[in-house]
Parts: C-alpha cells; structure tokens; sequence
C-alpha cells in the first residue's frame, strides 16, 4: 500500500501545513497510508488526536516519517538533510521554487528523486482545483488590505455622522492578477474608492466588474505569455507606467502592489521620490518584497516608515489566515494526487507525457524533465553572469 507522508514545516514563521484531517479521511478512501508528523497542525490548532481519529499514524520521528514514504507533501521544500532519508524513486510535492533551487533540483537529481513543483502547475481550466499560486494568492490580496488597513489612522468607508462626513479612502492596486483582484474586492467590500493597474489590458473589464476604475495608461504592445502571465515592460515603458501612476499614487491612502513576472524579478514600479509624494499617515504594501519588491526602500519581512509612509514588506501573507491557507492548500495537493490516482494499481500513477505532468514533473530518474526548466537551466548555463536576466 502507498504511503503517503506529511512532514511538519521546518520554517519557524511558518503557520500552515499540508493536510487537515478531512484530506487525510479522503486519502484512506482512495486506498493509501497515511503518516503525519507529530505537532503539523499545532499552529493552527488542529491536534494530532484529530489527524489520529481521522485514520492518520502520528510519526514522532521526521526521519523515520521520511525513510518510510512513497509520496511526500508538504507546504516548502523539503531540507537537504532531508533528502537523505527520502527513498529513491519516492515523489516529493511542494514548492519548489525550481527557477531560484537549482542546487536542490540537482540534489533530487542525484538522489533519484521524483519531484513535483506546486508552482508550475499550470494555469488551465482543469488546474484550477489544484493550482496553489492562485488559492494562496488570493488570501494573500486579502490579507494585505487587512494589514494596510491596521496601519492605516482613518477608516476606509464613508461615513456620514452627527459630528461630520468622513470621506472614503482610495486604494490603488497595482496588478490585478489573482491577488491583486482579491485585495480589490477586498477593499471594495469595506467601502474604500479602489482604483487599479495592470499591463495585461484583458483585466480591465474583471477590476470594473469589481466596481473599482482601471486608469487608462497607454503602454503600447504589451503582450502575455501563454500562460496568461505578464510579459516584461521595456525601459521606456516602464517610464511612461511610473510618470502616469505618479498622481494614483500621491492621491492614495493606500498603494498596494501585486505585480509580478513569471520566473523573473518583480519590476520596481514606485521609486522613492512618489513615496515622497505621498501624505503622510499612508500606507504601501509591497506583496514582492521578499524577492526583490516593486517598491523602491520596502524591507522583506518588515514593516518601514519613509517621509511618513509605512512601507509593509512582511511577506508570508497567507500565513496571517492560516487556518484557511492551509485548507486550501491542503485541497489543492489532494486534488492533484486524487486527479492521477489509479484504482487498478492503488498509487499515483506518473505520466510526464500528461499536459499536467509535464508542466510539473521536475525530476524523474536523475533527470531535469520539465521543458521549460531545462531551457532557462540552459541559457542561464549559456550566460553564467547575466542568471537574473533569464
Ligand atoms: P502574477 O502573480 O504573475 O502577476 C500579478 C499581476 O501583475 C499580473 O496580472 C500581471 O499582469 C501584473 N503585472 C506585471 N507587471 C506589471 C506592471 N509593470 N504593472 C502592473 N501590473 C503588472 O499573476 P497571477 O495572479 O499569478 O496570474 C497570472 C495569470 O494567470 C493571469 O492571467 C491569471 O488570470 C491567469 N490565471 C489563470 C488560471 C486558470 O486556471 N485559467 C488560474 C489562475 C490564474
């Protein structure tokens, strides 16, 4: 019988997990075992007494938990001490980060390790179910407006009261992509006048459905990738984008940014002068902070004052909604290995060939075998000093 293994989250600001005791339920139906660490779900106070009536075994050990597993799943990559106690030909599945961890991807390599990376799940209609990027960033572009709106000295809906009118906030969001029309929906429902940006023109119409305005900012061509991702802006477009957000900018009381580019930096889209002109007492929540920031002076993982402004960089949004994070993480990895469950042979059935696969599979048999991987390990091999660029 197929083991399926949950190790606990090494990293210590870390809230979620991979499994609730209603997917380890769903995993005995489909016929495998189903081994959790002891103390995974502490953090958002799921006891392993809830994992053990649901049919999970609690492994006190994390190396015995690893050494025994076909399949394991987690929240972040797996350390490379464990990866020594990974059997080979296990599956390993969890963010990978595989653009970025190419030291770790040669490890899985090495160790005949067959791995999945939850990012690179694609983004088509029959993903939608298992894509975590999406049901994470979702929480994400909620839990920025709640974070910006604690930081924030006045109220963001209009209130009309005996002792005076307060008028209503103005959000701007910047990139409306998944987080990015959360945090507008987000904002909208409490009331605030939302304002948003995105290069890929399509999203126009879902920011107004929002009821929030789509300023208008002529960039030319700018194109989408296949996927649907966001293209990279050219210098002078860039220019044009930062000159005419400027006055979005200075008029808000708070600037959420949410753009992103696929397996590349964040573009910086608010340098220190428009902070400057900003009132003081606003907020700016930079959601790229960690790997670079679209906000020139944001601090990963803290919380910054300039000219007055508060500069939030903390990161780890989804982490401020934990419990709900990991539910939907949680389903997210259940629905991709129930998708490729066989019945006939009682185990995740690997097929690279499969649209899905294919996109996700990153190592099998001490191979790189994800095409798009292979081609960016490939010209990066081809530019060793230029890694950033590809
Ligand atoms: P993302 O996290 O890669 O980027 C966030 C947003 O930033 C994007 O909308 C992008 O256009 C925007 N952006 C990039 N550079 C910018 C700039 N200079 N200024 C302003 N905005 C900028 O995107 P996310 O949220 O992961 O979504 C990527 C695509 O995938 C979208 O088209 C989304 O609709 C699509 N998608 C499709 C799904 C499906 O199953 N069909 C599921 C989820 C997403």
């Amino acid at each position: 019988m197929m083991i399926i293994g949950f190790p606990a989250e090494l990293k210590s600001q870390e809230k979620r997990c991979s499994v609730l005791p209603a997917n380890v339920k769903a995993y005995k139906l489909l016929g495998a075992t189903v081994q959790v660490q002891a103390g995974i779900g502490k953090h958002i106070h799921v006891s392993d007494d809830e994992y053990a009536q649901a049919g999970a075994d609690i492994v006190a050990s994390r190396e015995t938990l690893l050494t025994k597993a076909d399949l394991v799943l987690s929240l972040h990559k797996l350390s490379d001490d464990d990866l020594a106690h990974v059997k080979g030909n296990a599956l390993i599945v969890s963010y990978l980060d595989p653009f970025n961890e190419r030291e770790f991807v040669t490890n899985l390599c090495d160790k005949n390790i067959t791995s999945i990376s939850m990012e690179m799940i694609p983004r088509i209609s029959r993903c939608q179910k298992m894509d975590a990027l999406s049901s994470q960033a979702s929480l994400a572009g909620y839990v920025m407006v709640m974070q910006a709106v604690n930081h924030l000295d006045s109220v963001l809906p209009m209130m009309m009261t005996p002792a005076g009118t307060l008028k209503p906030a103005k959000v701007f969001v910047i990139g409306a992509g998944v987080a990015g029309l959360q945090a507008i929906a987000t904002a909208k429902r409490l009331g605030a006048s939302v304002t948003a940006f995105d290069t890929r023109t399509v999203v126009a119409e879902q920011v107004q459905s929002l009821g929030a305005k789509f300023l208008d900012i002529d960039l030319g061509e700018t194109g989408e990738t296949g996927q649907g991702y966001a293209q990279a802006l050219t210098q002078e477009q860039m220019q044009i984008q930062q000159r005419e957000q400027a006055k979005c900018i200075a008029d808000s009381d708070i600037v959420i940014t949410t753009a992103q580019l696929f397996g590349r930096k964040p573009p910086v889209l608010i340098d220190s002068q428009t902070i400057d002109s900003m009132k003081p007492g606003s907020v700016i929540v930079d959601m790229a902070a960690e790997n670079g920031g679209n906000v020139q002076g944001s601090v990963a993982t803290q919380v910054v004052t300039q000219s007055g402004v508060t500069i939030i960089g903390t990161g780890y949004w989804a982490n401020g909604v934990a419990k709900h994070a990991t539910q939907m993480y949680a389903n997210n990895l259940q629905n991709l290995i129930s998708e490729f469950w066989s019945k006939e042979d009682n185990k995740f059935a690997l097929d690279i060939e499969d649209e899905v696969q294919s996109g996700c599979v990153i190592t099998h048999q001490g191979q790189v075998v994800n095409a798009m991987l292979k081609s960016i390990y490939d010209a990066n091999d081809a530019k060793p000093n230029d890694k950033e660029e590809a």
